[in-house]
């Protein structure tokens, strides 16, 4: 058959750095350059799309492939690695049958067979209730061993999972211990249905509320306060006639505006969401949301005037080109009692180009100072000249990592090199400390001049250099998102 292909596409996501990683397996003793405080003792997840096998989409984008997890056990000052795949029904399936079976991103009618469920599980990792669970939004979460990164099973919360997607990015209450989730296209593909739910710490279900969005369109992140959530819409739509036809499950649509859906954390009825609209334009990732005095909601995100998704562009065929795109972190303040539903112009908290913010984790959904976050400063001195053949494409460039600070509105940056870009960092608390901020920040880096990954750890009370390079022997592509998770929260990794 013509559609099984021995090779990858010649095309920029599967090129240089993001030529597939494909590798499980265990690696001890990382290599160490500078010093690990021995204080630190946890794990890192992250996760990344993978393609298991050449895909039969010629253009199938980076976000399709399979999630292979990687765990970084950092202990005693040492760090080993462990990265397994998840094993969705896409991945085994189609080991058995050696050749790929699914389709287009989220397009089920252009599948080789049919799928009960078509999770890449590619987006997330988070720990909760003594699980590792693997997310993908179109479906629900798979469950992993924490430790030995077996997959468990697709995880319904014993029944009780309503919907039948689950956010890639559940946020997690760090005063109730409670797991607060949605799930867009709640109904199927092409629903305007949205299910917001909530999760106590031991896995009950306290909260259903089904909604119906103004639009059929990607919810990829959310924000939480402590009475309130708020969904921001991204103007990327989708048709399920153009999908039957064979078509992307999104596209730009340039006419729909930015909604942010608001409605109360506890005891909401559908009616209660309120959609505040503002001009077209690309919500990114939420760093934080909090109460003001005043009782208004204050949420801070990426924000964008462009098609961030380049590659979905809009009807004409129109998108940006990747290096106009520019993403900031603003800041929206609103109140949710007015009837006035017209979003005023956010306030832009940081100039530079930004995504992948994180913060301590312990003040989510708390008035918070500290974020930390991807940057792409153009200055730093990157150089594209000698890393450009092995970059690889289709995902947005950061050339280092920033933590910005809301009291003196000041950004502090750290650099790895001149032929380094960074992926999402992670927060790490300093033991016995209470103070926010204080801890450490851990990111995955691309190291182009090996041709391998590092993870690059950064104090932050001196967060302009590295405390400790540790080095893979191996290449990590580019991955999403990730989390720390504690060492008390995991049994002790058996070697
Ligand atoms: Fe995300």
């Amino acid at each position: 058959m013509s559609d099984i292909r021995a090779c990858f596409p010649d095309r920029p996501q599967f090129l240089g750095f993001m030529k597939p990683c494909r590798v499980e397996g265990d690696v001890c003793q990382l290599e160490v350059y500078g010093e690990i405080p021995k204080e630190i003792d946890g794990v890192f997840y992250r996760v990344m799309p993978d393609p298991q096998l050449p895909p039969f989409v010629e253009n199938d984008p980076w976000f399709n492939g399979d999630g292979n997890v990687a765990a970084f056990r950092i202990q005693d000052g040492r760090a080993s690695f462990r990265q397994r795949y998840v094993r969705t029904e896409k991945f085994v399936r189609e080991r058995e049958a050696q050749r790929a079976l699914l389709g287009k991103y989220r397009n089920k009618f252009t599948d080789a067979v049919e799928f009960k469920v078509r999770s890449t599980a590619n987006t997330n990792v988070v720990f909760f209730n003594g699980q590792l669970l693997a997310l993908k939004e179109d479906s629900p979460p798979y469950a992993m061993d924490p430790v030995t990164l077996e997959t468990k099973w697709l995880y319904d919360f014993e029944g009780q999972l309503p919907s039948l997607t689950f956010t890639a990015h559940p946020k997690f209450d760090p005063v109730t211990g409670e797991m607060v989730c949605f799930g867009y296209e709640a109904r199927g593909d092409g629903t305007p249905d949205v299910c917001y739910y909530c999760v106590s710490p031991t896995g009950q279900f306290t909260e259903v509320v089904w909604l119906v969005a103004p639009v059929v369109a990607m919810i990829h992140d959310f924000a939480v306060t402590d009475n309130w959530v708020i969904f921001p819409i991204i103007p990327q739509v989708c048709d399920i006639e153009r999908m039957k036809q064979g078509g992307e499950h999104w596209q730009w649509s340039p006419g729909t505006p930015l909604y942010l859906g608001v409605m109360p954390r506890r005891g909401a009825k559908a009616e209660d969401v309120k959609w505040f609209q503002y001009k077209n334009s690309f919500p990114g990732h939420t760093a934080n949301a909090y109460e003001d005095e005043k009782g208004h909601l204050v949420i801070d995100l990426g924000l964008s005037e462009k098609n961030v998704f380049f590659w979905w562009p809009d009807a004409e065929g129109s998108a940006p080109e990747p290096s106009s795109i520019l993403s900031q972190l603003v800041r929206f303040t609103l109140d949710p009692q007015t009837e006035d539903l017209a979003l005023p112009e956010p306030k832009v908290l940081q100039q530079g180009n930004s995504e992948f913010y994180r913060i301590d984790d312990r003040f989510a959904t708390h008035p918070y100072r500290h974020c930390y976050f991807d940057l792409m400063d153009p200055q730093l001195g990157t150089d594209f000249e000698r890393i450009g053949p092995k970059l690889g494409g289709g995902f947005p460039l950061y050339n280092s990592l920033a933590h910005f600070d809301n009291a003196t509105g000041q950004t502090e940056v750290y650099f790895p090199g001149t032929t380094h870009l960074v992926q999402e960092p992670v927060f790490i608390p300093r033991k016995d400390s209470t103070t926010e901020g204080d801890g450490y920040v851990l990111a995955l880096v691309n190291n182009y001049e090996t041709m391998a990954s590092e993870l690059h750890l950064l104090d932050t009370r001196d967060f302009t250099r590295a405390q400790a390079k540790i080095l893979l022997p191996i290449r990590l592509r580019q991955g999403l998102h990730g989390s720390w998770v504690d060492g008390r929260d995991v049994r002790p990794q058996t070697e």
